[in-house]
């Protein structure tokens, strides 16, 4: 794999076989960290994003101090269930944040800290156990329970992302022991019984928050399926060349993510990337698609991306509240008690399954799938 660019210098493109230099990468079975071992001086083309992508919008000042708008939410779950006022005051916080940023992160959450660094070591003991181990559970099939690849876009995207992807799907239908590695399994349920807890709470906190009852998300099945995606950001010798993950936003009702202290997630606010700031301690939530749509537009999903860094690695883990690709008949569509005359119903019933499909599908080409389902 040659490390050209994909532009000349007057910037036009260079003609080149793509597909054969996806599948060469492809065929490797050890994803971009197997090319950050190899010591690759150079970004190979696969990966080069037209710069224009990559420089749509700024990025806000590091130090937002000084301008409010740009400081990220950060909502204390202390007393939540304890003190009724400072619920409410809670769950005031869930709203703005959930209407306005799409995005917030929480502390004193109910997580052990413990339980979130051992859930980001398991996926470093993930990648770097023996490479011939790693190889044998590379996949693209989404129906396994469990499974790790590159880019699950790679073939239909215009540029790849530099990082690498294991998936677990661990709720409704808990994998079996068997189908996870062993260097990661124990932490994988034990992480997971506890993001089930914490999205649950989360649920009640947003139900309250759009004026419904306590348990409206909740009876809607929303948390009832659960995908856990293990990332993995190799250090990258041409950052400014290529992106960790592109703009996009998510498929499901929420994420709560638990990044490292590396940093690199951006979400798109006002017209600004603005950085989330790594916090040991504390788990980013974001607003999905599907929330998006049943809620008819009150809350946001939100764009985000991870820019690479020449510093590396990062991981993250990322679950996903969705039942994914599993068959289900339930049709979700925007909440009956938030709609009006005035505001009448902005989408098309889908189930989970349907709009799963239909982005990944999509690929993160920079638009939203929620254009599709849109009346
Ligand atoms: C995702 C995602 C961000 C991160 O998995 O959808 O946006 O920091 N991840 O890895
Ligand atoms: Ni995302």
């Amino acid at each position: 794999m040659a490390g050209s660019n994909k532009f000349d210098v007057a910037g036009g493109e260079v003609k080149y076989d793509r597909n054969s230099e996806l599948k060469a990468f492809d065929e490797t079975k050890l994803g971009v960290k197997g090319l950050a071992d190899s010591g690759i001086p150079k970004v190979p083309r696969i990966f080069i994003h037209p710069p224009q992508s990559l420089l749509q919008f700024p990025t806000a000042a590091a130090t937002a101090g000084d301008d409010t708008r740009f400081v990220f939410p950060t909502i204390d779950l202390t007393g939540s269930h304890q003190d009724p006022s400072r619920r409410r005051e809670i769950v005031d916080q869930v709203r703005q944040a959930s209407e306005s940023w799409g995005f917030f992160q929480v502390i004193n959450h109910g997580i052990p800290t413990s339980v979130l660094n051992q859930m980001l070591d398991g996926v470093h003991r993930f990648y770097n156990q023996d490479e011939e181990d790693r190889k044998k559970l590379y996949t693209r099939d989404v129906k396994k329970s469990f499974g790790y690849n590159t880019n699950f876009d790679l073939y239909t995207s215009t540029a790849a992302q530099w990082r690498d992807t294991f998936y677990c799907n661990m709720a409704p239908v808990p994998p079996k022991p068997e189908d996870l590695p062993h260097v990661c399994r124990d932490i994988m349920v034990e992480y997971s019984d506890h993001v089930m807890k914490l999205g649950l709470d989360v649920f009640e906190l947003m139900s309250e928050s759009l004026g419904l009852s306590r348990n409206h998300l909740k009876d809607m099945d929303c948390a009832e399926g659960i995908t856990i995606l293990g990332h993995y950001y190799p250090g990258c010798p041409e950052p400014d060349l290529t992106i960790g993950a592109p703009k996009h936003e998510d498929s499901d009702f929420f994420t709560v993510l638990l990044q490292d202290h590396m940093g690199g997630l951006q979400v798109l606010h006002k017209g600004h990337w603005v950085n989330v700031p790594p916090n040991p301690q504390a788990l980013v939530i974001n607003i999905g698609d599907l929330l998006q749509l049943i809620t008819n537009d009150k809350f946001k999903s939100v764009e985000h991306r991870v820019v690479a860094n020449k510093l590396g690695p990062r991981v993250s883990v990322a679950s996903f509240f969705t039942t994914g690709f599993i068959p289900t008949e339930k049709i979700y569509e925007p909440i009956k008690e938030l709609l009006s005359e005035e505001e009448p119903a902005k989408y098309r019933p889908t189930t989970v399954r349907d709009y799963a499909t239909f982005y990944k599908a999509k690929g993160l080409d920079g638009t939203s799938a929620l254009l599709h389902f849109r009346i």
